[in-house]
């Protein structure tokens, strides 16, 4: 093959778009050893980069076929690597593949440098990426090949959809905010957190975002907040955060591989479930009927001696929130990313089957910045047990 013929462009949905779901089913990524989620984008293929600020996708054509893709997005976060007010302009990388038949030709190595160059030209300091820690082409083409370092290594935390609501506790009680007291209770408290979006603005009023709940408790330690929570100063020992994304509207999920231990439990709860429905066993959803929605939990904060038990209360919420919804959203998981080491994981209820422990985030500074290369190579990471927000849009 002469490699000359290759020619890397922008996409064009009019006449890229069959051919690049195509290229997608063909690279399924995931796992090989257990259960795994799929993502299905269902006929967008730039569902997942819609609702950044800036995003771009390039493809690789060569005789009128597609054999690569590649999807990136820019904003601005705080970085705790960053020299300049801790606020940088980052780059995400996603959705690259490269058609089985033309690999280790050069292809991803040559989208991945046009992308960083797109990122250059819009002043872009750090580009970044995120892999299952076990993909060893992914890894070694960003960090052996194009120097990008090994950088957090957050866990995906999966929790099904039963078909029965969870009890809430009578001690908590749960508010939802308004967009503004949200957006204030972020800015004053997560703001320095790592990766958080300067314009958390945007993502708290996107469509896509349900809402923003706190949760505290009813009596004990504190006067319950009038309904100004945060806004009027009134916030109480112990408190918890968090919002949700409708992620089901721009992408879906599939069960790649399901063992047999989550297929028998699967079936054998709904039986049971409806031969003993005074048992009260949570069923879990079909997964066999793909595809299916998702909500993504983000944003969670707390604060207080108690607030574990908040956190969870609030998952619960939003699964019963996802439980009610169904039909409409087809919601049959809920799913959260937090920090590896963040000790909020151990009040996140999950399901061990379908989450994933160690995500892989990868950081590179662009040659754009020189002080950028400097301060990220020399500087200690941050202590692994550091929150990370993970932004909804990037899922
Ligand atoms: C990962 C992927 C994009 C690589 O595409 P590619 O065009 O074959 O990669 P390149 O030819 O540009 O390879 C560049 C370097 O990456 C590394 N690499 C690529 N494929 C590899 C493999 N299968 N095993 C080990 N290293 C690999 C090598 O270091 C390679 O350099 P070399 O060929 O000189 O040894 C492709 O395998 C793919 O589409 N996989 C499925 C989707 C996926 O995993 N995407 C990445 C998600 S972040």
């Amino acid at each position: 093959m002469a490699f000359e013929k290759i020619k890397i462009r922008s996409y064009d949905w009019e006449i890229d778009k069959v051919r690049v779901e195509d290229l997608e089913r063909g690279c399924e990524v995931g796992p090989a050893e257990h259960v795994f989620l799929f993502t299905d984008t269902m006929g967008d293929p730039i569902s997942r980069i819609r609702n950044s600020p800036m995003y771009n996708m390039l493809v690789a054509e060569l005789n009128d076929e597609i054999i690569g893709v590649i999807q990136g997005s820019i904003k601005v976060v705080t970085l705790h690597t960053s020299p300049k007010n801790h606020l940088a302009k980052v780059g995400y990388i996603l959705g690259l593949r490269v058609a089985p038949r033309h690999r280790r030709k050069g292809i991803a190595l040559s989208l991945v440098h046009h992308m960083e160059e797109w990122f250059i030209s819009h002043q872009v300091e750090y580009a970044y990426m995120a892999t299952e820690k076990d993909n060893q082409a992914s890894i070694n083409l960003f960090v052996n090949k194009l120097g990008y370092l090994e950088f957090r290594t957050p866990v995906i935390l999966v929790h099904p959809v039963y078909n029965r609501s969870f009890r809430l506790s009578s001690s908590v009680e749960i508010m939802k905010l308004k967009v503004d007291q949200a957006e204030f209770l972020y800015r004053k408290f997560m703001s320095s957190t790592e990766f958080f979006p300067h314009d958390i603005n945007r993502v708290l009023r996107n469509k896509l975002s349900l809402g923003t709940w706190v949760a505290y408790f009813r009596r004990g330690d504190h006067e319950s907040p009038s309904g100004g929570f945060g806004l009027d100063g009134g916030i109480p020992n112990s408190w918890a955060m968090m919002s949700v994304w409708r992620s089901t509207e721009v992408i879906k999920l599939r069960v790649g591989k399901p063992t047999l231990s989550c297929m028998f439990y699967a079936k054998s709860s709904r039986m049971l479930e409806s031969v003993l429905p005074c048992f009260r066993v949570p069923s879990l959803p079909d997964f066999s009927e793909n595809p299916f929605g998702f909500y993504f939990i983000y944003g969670f904060h707390r604060e207080g001696p108690s607030s574990g038990k908040l956190v969870r209360t609030l998952c619960r919420f939003v699964h019963n929130l996802a439980r009610e919804s169904d039909g409409k959203d087809e919601c049959k998981v809920i799913v959260t990313e937090v920090g590896g080491c963040d000790e909020l994981k151990l009040h996140i209820p999950h399901w061990k089957l379908l989450s994933c422990p160690e995500d892989l985030w990868c950081i590179k500074a662009l040659k754009f910045y020189e002080d950028a290369k400097t301060t990220l190579g020399n500087e200690a990471p941050p202590p692994k047990s550091n929150p990370l927000f993970v932004d909804p849009r990037e899922v």
